[in-house]
């Protein structure tokens, strides 16, 4: 277990320092989860060995927030605010535009602060038919003005926002912002008045099914749970100075698999399955539990980080290859039948299920 102090973490340190510090500790360190897994080895999916149908024919398309997409996947938010941000933005937005999938921005809280690095975060011109969505922190919510929310969305023309809800990773940071009192108002608000689709997201360490009862009531469209098993923020941050108490937090959360299962019971809009899918299967698995459609962020950072457009396109093409297989081994012509295609629990998720409320 290494002791934090790797990066030099200044208390002062402004919104671009602090994301190039993060795209540099993603990619030199392990920042996966250690203890915890998304919980997907303990789902088991009925094999139908008699499926009539061809591979070939598998319709994978769906829809999300009013956007149509050739496959259930999108590439969650991450980066944004930095000059290197702006190329892993773009090779992203390439790709996605080829695959005719989704994909969410970085926290756009950098171009609010420093408005020059709007571009980072521009990708229309390159992906101009994509599902976009715009990114800003739960914690920020109390700095900004609907009106500065309305603009940061329209200036990179996204379809929705995203807020994510990252209160591990801001408590554990020196600088943290950790002030959340009146956020659920403040979310509420925003869904009623933005003008576009909000959702939430996690950052790794999952949305409970309480926390979802509560959004239910609210008019947020969709949650993408980005539950514990993948990526974990607080591992991150124990990277940087003076953040040691992310050692500590590292596995803490709901995993992904327990996340989607609870969400599913207490939210009836969109889900999506996130936070450690790392292959077809686990999307597939994903959506039987109970998601719309699936997202990943590491395995497509790592390629973007050290590759090129060519590199993200062939680790989301393999995606998208299992997920068609994992439908034929179901027997799902579409992604409506994969819904209602039975899994088993086992083990420790089945555990955390039983006890769920
Ligand atoms: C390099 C990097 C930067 C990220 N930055 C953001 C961010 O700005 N806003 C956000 O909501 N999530 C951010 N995330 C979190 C991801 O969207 C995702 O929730 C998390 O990495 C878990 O997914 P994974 O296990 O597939 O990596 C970032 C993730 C990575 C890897």
């Amino acid at each position: 277990m290494h002791t934090g102090e790797v990066m030099n973490g200044n208390e002062e340190m402004g919104t671009e320092m602090r994301k190039k510090q993060h795209l540099e500790i993603v990619a030199k360190k392990e920042v996966q989860h250690k203890t915890k897994s998304t919980g997907f080895d303990d789902v088991e999916l009925d094999y139908n060995c008699l499926p009539e149908l061809n591979k070939r024919q598998i319709d994978l398309s769906t829809e999300f927030l009013g956007k149509k997409f050739k496959a259930p996947i999108m590439v969650s938010g991450m980066t944004g605010g930095a000059e290197e941000a702006k190329k892993i933005n773009l090779i992203i937005a390439e790709a996605c535009q080829e695959l005719g999938i989704g994909m969410g921005l970085g926290s756009q809280r950098a171009m609010i602060e420093q408005p020059e690095l709007k571009a980072t975060y521009d990708v229309r011109k390159i992906a101009p038919d994509i599902f976009l969505a715009g990114n800003i922190g739960v914690a920020q919510l109390n700095k900004y003005s609907l009106q500065q929310l309305q603009k940061m969305i329209e200036d990179v023309q996204a379809d929705a926002l995203a807020i994510h809800l990252n209160v591990e990773q801001e408590a554990v940071q020196p600088e943290g912002d950790v002030d959340f009192i009146g956020c659920y108002e403040k979310i509420k608000d925003i869904a009623q008045n933005l003008g576009k689709p909000v959702y939430v997201k996690g950052v790794g360490h999952g949305i409970s099914g309480s926390v979802a009862a509560r959004l239910n009531k609210t008019k947020i469209e969709a949650i993408d749970v980005q539950g514990a098993g993948g990526t974990s923020w607080t591992g991150i941050e124990s990277f940087r100075k003076q953040a040691t108490a992310g050692i500590t937090y590292w596995d803490f959360g709901m995993p992904t698999a327990v996340s989607i299962i609870q969400c599913r019971k207490n939210f009836n809009k969109k889900i999506i399955a996130s936070g450690g899918i790392r292959n077809g299967l686990d999307a597939v698995k994903g959506i039987i539990l109970g998601a719309d459609l699936c997202s990943t962020a590491y395995p497509v950072f790592k390629a973007a980080y050290e590759g090129n457009v060519n590199t993200v396109k062939q680790v989301l093409e393999q995606f998208i290859e299992e997920i068609r297989i994992g439908m034929l081994l179901v027997g799902a012509k579409n992604i409506q039948e994969l819904h209602r295609k039975k899994y088993y629990l086992l083990g420790k998720t089945l555990n955390w299920i039983d006890q769920s409320d």
